[in-house]
């Protein structure tokens, strides 16, 4: 097999068209700064689409999430609790504040935060008062139990959906189920600005404090006034346009991860793997990412120091980073499942609850990482490069 000629990616930005004519629009109207019609469109769209009530965009998910944690009220040493396999982001935004972060397993039917895991954190610290969950590459939470539990102890929900727009779980979109909730337009999300983000919450007065403290804290005076700190985390109506004219084809790019993510499971269908897994009766995913978790059973040996990798080859077995290598050889993009939260050597000192018989070491999240790969899910893959790319994950077993 010759290695591809273009590089087939992870999830890079598919433009339409509509995007440049949105950044020109800004451009001849001189709208080059963060106020706009673009940014007044994708602030409505994105309401409507999602069914939340009201929500400002900004510079990007991360600092929504920032922005969320400080309306969340949390201070200097309180708890968060934390999903623990997701992207550094999502606890950054508790460091800021010099809050404590406390990471949650996550458990095996969605790969998303474990409910009995977080009943248990509560019952350990009772008050700890917000919960941040994430929908990992695209699979909503399940938050029916995780609403209940947090609902039961008094303490609120952010919802991390920064991989998730679009998702829905029993028929409501993700970015709706917290007090507060987190997008992010990011090159690499299914809608893209190639950067930004947005806070949504049904709490207007908390979207204009939010949308306050996103332009330095201005208070309303004929000079710069300020009674709190501020930030400088507004979206460029430029962003915007890029954001407003990928908006549209939101259900087409879902359509398209879906068709990759069940081409993968026909393809694998007689392999020692699963694919990420999601429940077909309450969710329908946006099928960000495309992974699969390898069988222990035809895992060969695999040994991971904080920064390189080692493995054994072995007839019949394989393990995600000879699969990442073998792709890189053929010049197709995949990635490591995200490296939990409680494994970085950054976040040592923060606790970690699991359930019952396992421990810091031997756990559902470790396991996953250990197991698991994201393969290229790119919309613009061809089923030809498709094939492809199943053809080399075959051999890898073999
Ligand atoms: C789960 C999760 N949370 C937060 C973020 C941060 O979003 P941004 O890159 O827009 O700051 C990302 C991705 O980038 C993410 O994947």
């Amino acid at each position: 097999m010759e290695p591809f000629k273009k590089r087939v990616w992870l999830s890079s930005p598919t433009m339409h068209g509509d995007e440049m004519n949105h950044i020109t629009e800004a451009y001849e109207s001189n709208w080059m700064s963060t106020e706009g019609e673009n940014l007044v469109e994708i602030e409505r769209i994105i309401c409507e689409k999602t069914g939340c009530r009201y929500g400002v965009p900004l510079s990007c998910g991360t600092s929504a999430l920032h922005l969320a944690i400080k309306l969340a009220g949390v201070k200097q040493g309180d708890n968060v609790f934390c999903s623990d396999m997701t992207f550094g982001a999502t606890v950054n935004s508790v460091v800021y504040e010099k809050a404590n972060p406390i990471f949650i397993d996550t458990e095996y039917d969605t790969w998303n935060m474990d409910p009995v895991a977080l009943e248990k954190a509560f019952e350990m610290y009772p008050d700890t008062k917000v919960v941040i969950v994430v929908n990992l590459y695209g699979t909503p939470a399940k938050y029916d139990e995780i609403c209940a539990i947090a609902q039961k102890y008094g303490a609120i929900v952010i919802e991390d959906a920064a991989e998730s727009l679009g998702a829905l779980y029993k028929g409501k979109q993700t970015g709706t189920f917290g007090k507060y909730n987190v997008i992010s337009f990011n090159g690499n999300k299914i809608i893209t600005g190639s950067s930004g983000g947005m806070l949504l919450s049904d709490d207007k007065e908390a979207v204009d404090k939010a949308r306050k403290w996103s332009t330095q804290s201005r208070e309303n005076a004929p000079w710069y006034q300020h009674e709190e700190v501020g930030y400088n985390y507004r979206m460029s109506n430029v962003i915007a346009g890029i954001v407003r004219g990928q908006l549209p084809y939101l259900q087409e790019h879902i359509a398209q991860k879906k068709a990759i993510y069940d081409r993968y499971k026909e393809g694998f269908k007689d392999l020692p793997v699963t694919m990420n897994p999601y429940d077909e009766s309450t969710m329908a995913p946006n099928f960000w990412l495309s992974c699969i978790l390898i069988d222990e059973k035809a895992m060969c040996k695999q040994e991971r120091s904080d920064t390189t990798t080692s493995f054994v080859t072995e007839k019949g077995k394989t393990c995600p980073d000879e699969i990442l290598q073998t792709l890189e050889k053929y010049n197709a993009e995949g990635r490591p499942i995200w490296k939990p939260m409680h494994m970085q050597p950054i976040n040592r000192m923060y606790e970690f609850v699991t359930v019952e018989g396992n421990t810091r070491e031997c756990n559902v999240g470790a396991d996953i990482f250990h197991r698991g790969l994201c393969l290229p899910s790119d919309n613009k893959m061809t089923e030809e490069e498709q094939d492809k790319i199943i053809e080399i994950v075959r051999s890898c077993f073999e």
